[in-house]
């Protein structure tokens, strides 16, 4: 049992394993925020257009590289956006050159910026019979885009008809099921004993779909996939703190900029760079759990990716709340902070 007293607590640096960064002004204002207390983090690929290629890759590591500050050692970890028109060889090519870390699949249609994503699995099994040989992991947006099945339904239904099949045919490519919402997500890859594991985004252990719909429509808590069922945000929680290998932190930080997430048509996303070390020592305390913050958000991860955790530490310290700007500024506009509804005693030294 943790000691309920407990008031500072040092940890390995953690990464963040899913993280959208966007280009531009918009990049250079949020990429500080996850520099200041991260190490490494999986980058998505869904600009417009999309980073596809190697090259791409590299042109976007290095938009990245020029807005990082240099003391901050942070590590982007780049992913390649797989579209059915795909070269296997230059996914390979970009993961054996230390370009691409990861791929990512996106279901067309399933979320921000995925028109370019893959309508039918079979025109992507070479690309993935390819990693699944070279050993480079597949990360997965896990919800089916059937306008007849229900959204909160998406995932379940995904896990059934697209990922069970798929590692079914290749078992040895190594999955993650990116920013699990649900039960049955948890279970399957609890149940799944090798090459699958789960992020879990720092939201989706604080909201339900309550938060997004009782009393009042609150869009800054809209994202994909969405909230789900309080005894799903449960099931997530139990596995965030179980300190089981497969459950690591994606954050999915997505940023939009104010007036467009509040329009009659808001786009999805939550934007937690700036405080979730915080919101998550606040999870994890009154969850009774602080000495499994660690594995959850600096050594499982990096044991999934096969890369040794980060050297350095940040400090977490209990007091008085600490206060993060509610927004922050960039060139194309104002973007929400994350709000978890309660206030954060864990002040973060990186
Ligand atoms: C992400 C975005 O805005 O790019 N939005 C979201 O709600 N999570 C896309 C994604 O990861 O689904
Ligand atoms: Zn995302």
């Amino acid at each position: 049992m943790a000691d309920k007293n407990m008031t500072s607590l040092t940890i390995r640096r953690p990464d963040d394993w899913h993280l959208h960064l966007r280009d531009g002004d918009m990049l250079a204002a949020v990429a500080p925020e996850t520099a200041r207390h991260f190490g490494r983090a999986i980058i998505m690929p869904n600009l417009v257009p999309p980073v596809v290629r190697m090259e791409d890759a590299v042109a976007y590591r290095d938009r990245i590289m020029a807005v990082v500050p240099e003391t901050a050692n942070f590590q982007p970890l780049m992913t390649l956006y797989l579209t059915e028109e795909t070269d296997p060889s230059d996914v390979i090519a970009a993961h054996k050159a230390g370009i691409a870390t990861a791929a990512k699949l996106y279901p067309a249609g399933a979320t921000t910026n995925s028109a370019s994503g893959v309508k039918n699995m079979s025109a992507v099994r070479p690309v993935l019979e390819a990693m699944a040989e070279a050993g480079m992991p597949l990360c997965v947006h896990g919800e089916v885009t059937n306008s007849e099945i229900d959204i909160f339904d998406r995932e379940a239904v995904f896990i059934d008809k697209v990922l069970k099949p798929l590692r079914k045919r290749i078992p040895d490519l190594r999955v993650i099921m990116e920013h699990v919402t649900t039960q049955d997500a948890v279970d399957y890859v609890r149940d799944t004993p090798k090459n699958l594991g789960a992020t879990i985004t720092t939201h989706h252990l604080i909201i339900n779909r309550n938060h997004i719909l009782a009393g009042g429509i609150r869009p800054h808590y809209y994202c994909l996939p969405v909230a789900k069922r309080e005894r799903h945000r449960i099931a997530l929680v139990q596995a965030a703190i179980s300190g089981d290998k497969r459950f690591f932190l994606g954050t999915d930080s997505a940023p939009h900029i104010d007036p467009a997430k509040l329009q009659e048509c808001g786009c999805a996303g939550v934007f937690s760079a700036s405080n979730t070390m915080s919101c998550l020592a606040e999870v994890f305390d009154v969850a009774g759990a602080l000495p499994k913050l660690e594995a959850f958000s600096s050594l499982n991860g990096p044991a999934f990716y096969r890369l040794p955790p980060n050297d350095s530490t940040i400090t977490l310290t209990k007091g008085e709340p600490v206060d993060y700007p509610t927004h922050i500024q960039t060139g194309e506009g104002p973007v929400t902070v994350f709000d978890p509804g309660f206030p954060l005693h864990w002040r973060v030294d990186a």
